[in-house]
């Protein structure tokens, strides 16, 4: 017999830590590893956009990381930060993660959002331009978050905003605030990967399964990896396709001093992997399509011990749930932290960044 919902009873600890399965690692001892960090340098993202991961340096992330460890730690008051700001997430393309996490930041720095949540909503459903609906933006919000099918409509917009615009991902071209958050999760597991003079034996191999010519999340997450040329002893693309880099990567991997090679068989590198990043779906000019089934890590994959796995989710079969109790589950704690990137960054961008934090 169907039970309705009035019969069931979901009992709620309030006083329960937030349960997040996987691991949780403590902010505090990546807080301590920035201490020396300047975060003055986050005034030259004052009323800017975020469009790339390509726009951010090193001196830049890590200032963001110091922010997000702080708000994390409740070490910040911040309640009503963002009183008089409105943010609006406008989103032509499906989200869970990325709309939500950045409404509910807005919220907790006491800002209000206005949302889009699919196009048929808007005057597109009649043959509204997009342009048109971004001098609406101008009018109604102080930024904006816009998520589009295609790929030219982030430029296209930016062209008439007047206030800032921020990428919630773009066609197959780049995701920057979810590489950001990738790898705040990184930092937290492995604080000392900061360290000046990291012996190149305890530098990560990093496999990213993938293609970054075809998959947004994946090309913001590998540009932001190449700077961490400290950290990284390797980087492994293990892709489908035979040039997975395209014609724009390869470019920015020369400038970087870690080495960067091209694999097909995961189950032949994943046993050498310290940190699996991975997503499931590639946009194919025609339309998207998931990973093939050789691509799929679950309890019986030969990960090494101590290694961790990162997919900015949705996930669809390449990662098992069995993974999900595991001490190799980063994932969840990616989308987790990812609230706190996204308060440390429209703190940033509305230039409201407590002072003594500043000075
Ligand atoms: N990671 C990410 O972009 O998830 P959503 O598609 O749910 O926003």
């Amino acid at each position: 017999m169907r039970r309705s919902a009035a019969h069931i009873v979901h009992e709620v600890d309030r006083h329960a830590p937030r349960m997040v399965l996987g691991l949780r690692p403590d902010p505090s001892a990546l807080l301590s590893g920035l201490k020396d960090v300047r975060m003055d340098t986050l005034k030259k993202l004052s009323y800017h956009s975020i469009l790339s991961a390509g726009q951010f340096d090193r001196e830049t992330l890590l200032g963001i990381y110091k922010l997000s460890c702080l708000l994390q730690l409740g070490h910040l008051r911040i309640r009503d930060s963002l009183y008089d700001k409105i943010l609006a997430t406008a989103f032509f393309e499906p989200s869970t993660r990325t709309r939500l996490s950045f409404e509910s930041a807005m919220m907790a720095l006491g800002g209000k959002t206005l949302s889009v949540t699919e196009a048929a909503t808007t005057g597109i459903a009649k043959g509204e331009s997009i342009l048109d609906i971004g001098q609406m933006f101008n009018s109604y919000a102080h930024a904006v978050v816009v998520r589009h099918t295609r790929q030219e409509a982030l430029a296209e917009l930016s062209t008439y905003l007047r206030i800032p615009l921020i990428n919630g991902g773009n066609g197959s071209d780049e995701h920057p605030t979810q590489a950001i958050a990738d790898w705040y999760a990184i930092l937290k597991w492995r604080p000392d990967l900061l360290d000046e003079g990291m012996p190149e034996k305890k530098r990560i191999h990093l496999g990213i399964v993938g293609t970054p010519a075809r998959m947004r999340t994946i090309k913001s997450f590998l540009l932001l990896s190449l700077l961490f040329d400290r950290s990284i002893s390797r980087i492994t693309i293990i892709s489908e396709m035979a040039d997975p880099l395209g014609a724009e990567m390869p470019d920015y991997c020369r400038q970087s001093r870690i080495p960067v090679d091209i694999a097909s068989d995961l189950e032949v590198v994943l046993p050498e992997l310290d940190v699996i990043y991975m997503n499931s779906i590639a946009y194919l000019g025609d339309g998207y399509r998931t990973l093939e089934s050789r691509f799929r890590i679950n309890a019986q994959s030969s990960l090494r011990p101590g290694s961790v796995v990162l997919h900015p989710l949705a996930r669809k079969e390449e990662l098992s749930v069995e993974l999900d109790t595991s001490s190799h589950n980063l994932y969840f704690n990616q989308a987790d932290g990812a609230v706190f990137i996204r308060k440390a960054l429209l703190l940033t961008i509305f230039d409201k960044i407590p002072l003594p934090v500043l000075s």
